[in-house]
């Protein structure tokens, strides 16, 4: 398998998309709501339908796994999944902290993530086993030893008010114990964001493939410990993720436990 070439693609890919993105950004004409606060824009659906032409000129038989389009089955063994826009609600909100995640898995497993932000022009890209790297050059997790001299980051799922007490519990557990919380709006940036030492630690409950794909091989390359709630190692599958430099994970855990 040529990794560099995925990557090419899903950096072209991305790239493309952040351009839709940014012409529609600020000039939103018609907001779908999924739900109260899950929405959907034109500029989900462009976005989406740019980054997949990319993906099957290139690759005709793989799989794809896309949020708004769904599953495309596919060789199910060599699968791309894309959150085409990653903070709809920002981007409604005239908020400029969004992204387009676009990663590739074999077997289950991803092995290369893109996650640019087309406002800022930041983008992360990793692939297993060669680093992490903002706009080509290499990444690290911060070096930060305790929770008290942490920054951390965390998001709050659509289905927040069925959940509202144990997010509630575990976000009062982090209040007390870190030094600040962060709220970006985009999981995939959290994740990075991380990956490049400005959070010491994220958590976030509730989440899709799309939104964890890339950043995943994004964090693992630059030094994170990605597991849910339990300690396990994190898969796609998990709704749960605690992502950390590795110092504090412990002390994390410890925080999740509600
Ligand atoms: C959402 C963002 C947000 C997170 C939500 C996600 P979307 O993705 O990543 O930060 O808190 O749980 O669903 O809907 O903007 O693609
Ligand atoms: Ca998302
Ligand atoms: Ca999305």
């Amino acid at each position: 398998m040529d990794m560099d070439f995925i990557k090419r693609t899903a950096i072209k890919a991305a790239f493309e998309s952040g351009r839709i993105l940014k012409s529609h950004f600020g000039n939103i004409l018609d907001i779908r709501k999924k739900s109260a606060v899950d929405l959907v824009t034109q500029a989900d659906t462009a976005s989406e339908a740019a980054i997949l032409e990319i993906i099957r000129e290139r690759f005709p038989n793989h799989s794809i796994l896309a949020e708004e389009s769904g599953l495309d089955p596919g060789d199910a063994a060599h699968q791309w999944i894309v959150d085409p826009l990653d903070g709809t609600v920002n981007f409604a909100h005239q908020v400029p902290i969004f992204s387009i995640s676009i990663a590739f898995a074999r077997n289950g497993v991803p092995e290369m993530g893109v996650v640019l932000n087309p406002i800022s022009g930041e983008l992360f890209t990793a692939v297993t086993g060669e680093g992490a790297f903002l706009n080509n050059r290499p990444i690290r997790v911060s070096g930060t030893a305790t929770v008290g001299d942490s920054l951390l980051t965390t998001g709050f799922p659509y289905n927040l008010r069925s959940v509202f007490d144990i997010i509630t519990r575990r976000l009062a557990n982090c209040l007390r114990a870190a030094r600040g919380i962060r709220r970006l709006g985009s999981a995939a940036i959290d994740l990075c964001a991380l990956s490049c030492g400005r959070f010491d630690g994220y958590w976030e409950q509730n989440l899709h493939a799309w939104d964890t794909a890339a950043a995943l091989v994004i964090a693992r390359e630059s030094g994170a410990v990605v597991t849910d709630f339990n300690n396990n190692p994190f898969r796609i599958e998990h709704k749960e993720i605690l992502a950390t430099n590795g110092l504090i994970h412990d002390e994390m855990l410890t925080l999740m436990t509600v």
